[in-house]
Formats: C-alpha cells, sequence, structure tokens
C-alpha cells in the first residue's frame, strides 16, 4: 500500500494535489527466462487520455495484462487512486474501476449486441445499467441499430466499438485499450479513435491506449510513452512525440 505521493515527475505535472490515477514504478514482468518488460515506470493523471505506443513484440500487451491481474510481475509495483494493487487477481480489477478492452476485441459471437453489452454491465445496478447503454447507444448508434444482431456477424470495426461500449458498461475510471486498431481499414480507425476522443471528452474516462500504430493515435493521446523491447525509451506530450525521432528508433531500432 503506498501512500499519496507528494513528489512531482519530470514535467512537474503532478503534485500531492493531483495524484496520478494509475503509477506504475520500476515493473519487470516475464515469460520464464524471456523478460517483456524491464524496469517500466509512468504514470498517468486523473481524466488524461495516454498512449503507450511501440511495435510489434515491445512489450504493450504484457503490460496491460499485468496492470490487469492476469500476469504477476517480477519486480515493481502497480497503484491505481492511490492504491497497490498488488494481489488482486484477474476478476477483482473491474471492481476497482479499470476495464481492460483485450487484444483482438473478444465478443461473445453467438449473442446479441445488446446482451453483451448486458454482461459488460453485470456488475452496475439494473437502472445503472440502463442509462449505460443509453449512453453507448448515444455515441455508437451503429450499435444502437444492430442491438439485436449477433455478434459474431459484426464488421471488425462493429465488433471494436462492442467490445469498447462493453468496457464502458462498468462505468470505469480508467478504460485500457489493446490495440483497437488492429486489422481495421484506415478509415475505420479513424472513426474509432474519434470515438474515443469524443468518450474522453464527455465522460473524462482515464484513457490508456496501447497502439503499434502511432501516427493514428498520436491524432488522439494527449501524451504518450515509448515502449522498445520492453524498456521506456520516450515520454513525452503529443506535440513532443510528433517532432520527435521516437518512431525512426522505436519502430526501426536505428
Ligand atoms: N505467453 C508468452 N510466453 C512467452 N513469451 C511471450 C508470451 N507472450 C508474449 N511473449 C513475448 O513477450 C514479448 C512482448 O510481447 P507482447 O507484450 O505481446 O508485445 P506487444 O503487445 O507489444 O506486441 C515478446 O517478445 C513476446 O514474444
Ligand atoms: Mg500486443
Amino acid at each position: 500500500m503506498t501512500a499519496q505521493h507528494p513528489d512531482t515527475t519530470a514535467d512537474g505535472r503532478a503534485s500531492a494535489a493531483h495524484p496520478p490515477i494509475l503509477r506504475v514504478d520500476s515493473l519487470t514482468v516475464g515469460y520464464g527466462a524471456i523478460r517483456a518488460l524491464i524496469d517500466v515506470s509512468f504514470e498517468l493523471q486523473q481524466g488524461e487520455f495516454l498512449g503507450v505506443l511501440g511495435s510489434n513484440g515491445a512489450g504493450k500487451s504484457t503490460l496491460l495484462k499485468t496492470i490487469s491481474g492476469l500476469l504477476k510481475p517480477e519486480r515493481g509495483s502497480i497503484s491505481f487512486g492511490g492504491r497497490s494493487l498488488h494481489g488482486l487477481s484477474a476478476y477483482q480489477i473491474p471492481a476497482v474501476g479499470i476495464a481492460h478492452v483485450p487484444e483482438r476485441r473478444r465478443v461473445f459471437p453467438s449473442l446479441s449486441v445488446l446482451d453483451n453489452l448486458r454482461l459488460g454491465g453485470y456488475k452496475v445496478s439494473r437502472a445503472d445499467r440502463d442509462a449505460g447503454l443509453e449512453e453507448i447507444f448515444g455515441v455508437f448508434p451503429r450499435l444502437a441499430e444492430r442491438r439485436a444482431q449477433l455478434a459474431g456477424s459484426l464488421s471488425g470495426g462493429e465488433q471494436q466499438m462492442l467490445a469498447v461500449g462493453r468496457a464502458l458498461m462498468l462505468h470505469p475510471r480508467l478504460l485500457m485499450l489493446d490495440e483497437p486498431s488492429l486489422g481495421l481499414a484506415p478509415v475505420i480507425v479513424e472513426e474509432m479513435f474519434a470515438k474515443l476522443a469524443q468518450i474522453h471528452r464527455d465522460t473524462n474516462v482515464s484513457i490508456l491506449l496501447i497502439e503499434q500504430n502511432a501516427t493514428q493515435a498520436l491524432e488522439v493521446i494527449e501524451r504518450g510513452v515509448v515502449l522498445s523491447t520492453g524498456r521506456v525509451t520516450f515520454e513525452g506530450s503529443r506535440s513532443e512525440l510528433s517532432g520527435s525521432d521516437f518512431l525512426r528508433e522505436a519502430y526501426l531500432g536505428i
């Protein structure tokens, strides 16, 4: 259990008055002898839209799985809302307010859109669930039109929207998305990211977006952390990232 952190970050933003909602500290995670994350530290402020960018195999999914309690770190700590997540298992994480939209948008293909969303809200009261449904249908009218359709018959983009909608049914304080752009046409990715920006603006939920597609992600994130083969190699605002060589370094290794 960590106390409030009265320190400031390198860019001088965080303070005791605004402790980060998520704090990842010196995290090392491995699969047997393979180290997928090495000494990774970063913070996400309340209400922030943060990107974690990196190429294939950089350790992005490992990071989200560790925050979600699916993997246990070898070293380091994670705290959320000032409370350590140490020892919490994957089924306890949603209850603290963290929703994880996993890679490859897993939806229940043989259930309708509506039933997929209802399942996402299984932990909340009926009134909250109904209100949540209306909100989600407001953001994604295409899901409202297709509420009775089986999720497996939706397009890839629609399934991704459904996966996000299902996560929002929990009314999370932190929404984590693992490569929502994967396998989608650029125009659909643009639409998807515009929706994420809208959700962020309207609800002020904190967002952690994991992306290989840095160019598209930089359109929506406020700040980014770059992961290269398990290590943080760059951290900065959107404009700092846009003006840096991080893409070349992180993606081409030069
Ligand atoms: N279940 C696993 N067993 C062994 N190695 C794994 C496993 N999952 C991922 N890895 C390895 O860990 C590294 C990071 O993987 P991952 O977090 O999936 O990267 P990303 O999501 O950035 O593509 C890669 O080298 C990958 O091969
Ligand atoms: Mg991944």
